[in-house]
């Protein structure tokens, strides 16, 4: 089960020709998808997602709609596959679905124990057991520092590399031992260290970039995109990119961040922000 964040903020600055074409970049449950098809009369909705397993569970019943396997850094090609060269809203909400990170056969999380994989994308080579398990220590701690913000990331790469050399880590309690024991911030650390590792296992960072430049590109004037994101990395990236961008406009200065209501019914929305852009005319870029 995932609850959508920002259902309502999403649609109502997203949809702004209710007969237009828009994107879901990341379908996940479909939650958003669902609230974007009962906001728009005549127009028609792509939902796209990179993880086959979230597809397969989204049944929407509706003409208007239609679902693909793609990852978002293509969703140029997802669009001319779907039929249509520019669209009036896309929409990505970045990261992993609750429905990932309570499977623990994905291994995304630290609470229950699973494989260490993270991929989203299963058939994809790279999962969190060859960066746990090959990269170089100083490569680990990068990962931790980079996309983990962690502090004591030499001590925690340090540590894993002390531990395979004995045996292969396999599985998330292991990786998770191994972190609460060297550092005494305890399960913060963990928590940054599997996220740096699911960041770096599917490429996230990178492909948020990719997706920010092609999804500018696929924009019809006036049209609309919004992001939303849960940690401060990718939050910068976005929110500088659509300022320094010559063809986007941010809509608001400020991120939309969930309500206390909407925090105190989901505590996950609790990160979230939203930010919204537009195209604007090819005569003020
Ligand atoms: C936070 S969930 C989206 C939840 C969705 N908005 C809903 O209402 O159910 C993020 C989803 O994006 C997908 N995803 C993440 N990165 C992706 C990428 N590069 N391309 C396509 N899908 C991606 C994940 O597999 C996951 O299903």
């Amino acid at each position: 089960m995932h609850i959508p964040v920002l259902l309502k903020e999403v649609t109502d600055n997203l949809i702004h020709k209710d007969d237009g074409i828009y994107i879901d970049a990341t379908l996940g449950f479909g939650g958003h998808s669902k609230a974007i098809l009962s906001s728009l009369g005549r127009g028609k909705l792509l939902g796209i997602d990179r993880d086959i397993e979230a597809l397969s569970q989204v049944h929407i019943d509706d003409n208007r709609f239609e679902k693909m396997k793609a990852n978002f850094t293509s969703i140029d090609v997802a669009a001319h596959i779907w039929g249509v060269e520019k669209v009036d809203g896309i929409l990505a909400d970045i990261g992993v679905s609750s429905y990932q990170i309570d499977s623990n056969d994905r291994g995304f999380s630290y609470i229950g124990d699973g494989p260490l994989d993270m991929r989203m994308d299963k058939s994809m080579d790279k999962s969190a057991l060859d960066v746990v398990n090959s990269y170089s220590e100083e490569d680990i701690a990068n990962v931790i520092y980079n996309f983990g913000e962690e502090r004591r990331s030499r001590r925690i790469a340090k540590l894993i590399v002390k531990r395979r050399s004995s045996s292969v880590i396999r599985t998330t309690s292991e990786l998770f031992g191994i972190v609460m024991s060297a550092s005494s911030s305890g399960l913060s650390s963990v928590k940054r260290v599997f996220q740096a590792i699911r960041i770096e296992v599917n490429n996230e960072i990178d492909n948020l970039k990719i997706m920010l430049d092609k999804a500018s590109n696929l924009l019809s004037t006036g049209g609309r995109i919004s992001i939303i994101t849960f940690h401060s990395l990718e939050d910068r990236i976005v929110k500088s990119y659509f300022r320094e961008s010559k063809f986007l406009e941010p809509l608001f200065k400020k991120a939309i961040v969930p309500s206390g209501e909407e925090v105190e019914q989901n505590s996950r929305s609790k990160p979230a922000k939203l930010r919204v852009a537009y195209k604007l005319p090819v005569n003020q870029y």
